[in-house]
C-alpha cells in the first residue's frame, strides 16, 4: 500500500490508474479504523480496480474543540488495517495541505444540513460538505463509499453531488453492529465499562421500534414517543433527539407509510452517539395478496 500525503501526489496516482483504464474507488474517513470502515473498505476493493482511502480528521467540521482533540488518532494501525484489506492507497494530508493559507470557500447544503444532528451541531456539516466535495474532486473516483450509520450525512452527500454535478456516484452500505448491537463508531472506545452496556439501548430500542411498527402501529409520534421512552428508561442515557422522519428530507411525518427513518442522539456522559434504523414501508390492505 502506497501512502500520500499530498494532493499533487495523489492525483498523479490516480491519472496513471485511469489512463491505464482502472476504476477508482474512495472511502473517505477520519480513522481510528473499526470493522465499519472495513467494510467500506472491502466493498470498494470488490467494485474497484484501485482504492483510496482518505484519512483525515477535519477540524472544521468538529463544533467542540474538545472533541476533535479527543478523536481517537491511530495512523500506524489504521494503515496495517487498510493494507489487510487490500486498500492500495492511503491519503494522509495535513490540516494545511487541505487548507492553504487564505481558505475562503464553505459549501452549504441548505435545509437537509440544518436539521436534527445540524441543530445539535451547528456548523458540523458544513465542515463536511465542504472537505467531502474537496476530496472527491481531488479522488475523482468512479464511486465514492459511505455508511448508512450516518444516515443524515449520507443524505447531504447525495444532495451536493447532484447539485454540483459531481461525476461520482455515491455508495451507501449498511450499518456495521458490535455483537451486542451497538452500531461501531470511533467514539466507543470513550465509553466507561458501565456507559458501553448502557449503550445497547440505542440498537435494542430501534429494533423494538420496528416490532412496534410490525404490530400495526403507523402513527410516526406514537412510535417517537415509544423510542424516546424506551431509551430514557436507561438511566444513564441522556437522549438528545429520537425522532421518526421522512428518510430522504428528515423532516417529520405523520405515517410510516411510505417508509420512515427512525434516528436518535443520545449522551452517555460526554460521549454523543447517533444510531438510526430505516422502517419499510408496511405492507397495507393494498399491498397484501
Ligand atoms: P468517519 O466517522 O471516520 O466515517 C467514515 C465512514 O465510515 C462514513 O461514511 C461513516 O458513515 C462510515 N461508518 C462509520 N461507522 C460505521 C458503521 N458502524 N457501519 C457502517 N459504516 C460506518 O464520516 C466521517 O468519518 C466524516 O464525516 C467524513 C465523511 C470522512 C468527512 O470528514
Amino acid at each position: 500500500m502506497k501512502t500520500v500525503s499530498e494532493i499533487a501526489a495523489l492525483r498523479a496516482e490516480v491519472a496513471a490508474a485511469r489512463k491505464a483504464g482502472k476504476t477508482v474507488g474512495v472511502v473517505p474517513t477520519m480513522g481510528a479504523f473499526h470493522e465499519g470502515h472495513l467494510e467500506l473498505m472491502r466493498r470498494a476493493k470488490a467494485e474497484n480496480d484501485v482504492v483510496i482511502v482518505t484519512l483525515f480528521v477535519n477540524p472544521t467540521q468538529f463544533n467542540d474543540a474538545d472533541d476533535f482533540d479527543k478523536y481517537p488518532r491511530d495512523v500506524d494501525g489504521d494503515a496495517r488495517m487498510a493494507e489487510g484489506v487490500g486498500v492500495g492507497l492511503l491519503f494522509t494530508p495535513s490540516p494545511t495541505e487541505m487548507y492553504a493559507t487564505g481558505f475562503d470557500t464553505v459549501v452549504v447544503v441548505r435545509g437537509l444540513s440544518e436539521r436534527l444532528e445540524g441543530k445539535s451541531r451547528p456548523g458540523h456539516f458544513n465542515g463536511v460538505s465542504t472537505v467531502v466535495t474537496k476530496l472527491l474532486n481531488i479522488a475523482q473516483a468512479d464511486r465514492a463509499y459511505f455508511g448508512e450509520k450516518d444516515w443524515q450525512q449520507l443524505q447531504i452527500i447525495k444532495r451536493l453531488v447532484a447539485d454540483l454535478d459531481i461525476p461520482t456516484e455515491i455508495v451507501p452500505c449498511p450499518i456495521v453492529r458490535e455483537a451486542d448491537g451497538l452500531a461501531m463508531s470511533s467514539r466507543n472506545v470513550r465509553l466507561t465499562p458501565e456507559q458501553r452496556k448502557a449503550a445497547k439501548v440505542l440498537s435494542s430500542a430501534l429494533a423494538d421500534t420496528q416490532l412496534i411498527a410490525d404490530t400495526g402501529t403507523h402513527n410516526a409520534y406514537e412510535l417517537a414517543a415509544w423510542l424516546h421512552q424506551m431509551i430514557a428508561v436507561e438511566t444513564l442515557a441522556k437522549v438528545d433527539y429520537a425522532v421518526i422522519v421522512d428518510p430522504s428530507t428528515l423532516l417529520e411525518i405523520e405515517s410510516i407509510g411510505n417508509g420512515a427513518l427512525a434516528a436518535v442522539a443520545v449522551t452517555f456522559g460526554n460521549v454523543r452517539l447517533i444510531d438510526n434504523h430505516y422502517i419499510p414501508p408496511p405492507m397495507g390492505p393494498a399491498n397484501r395478496r
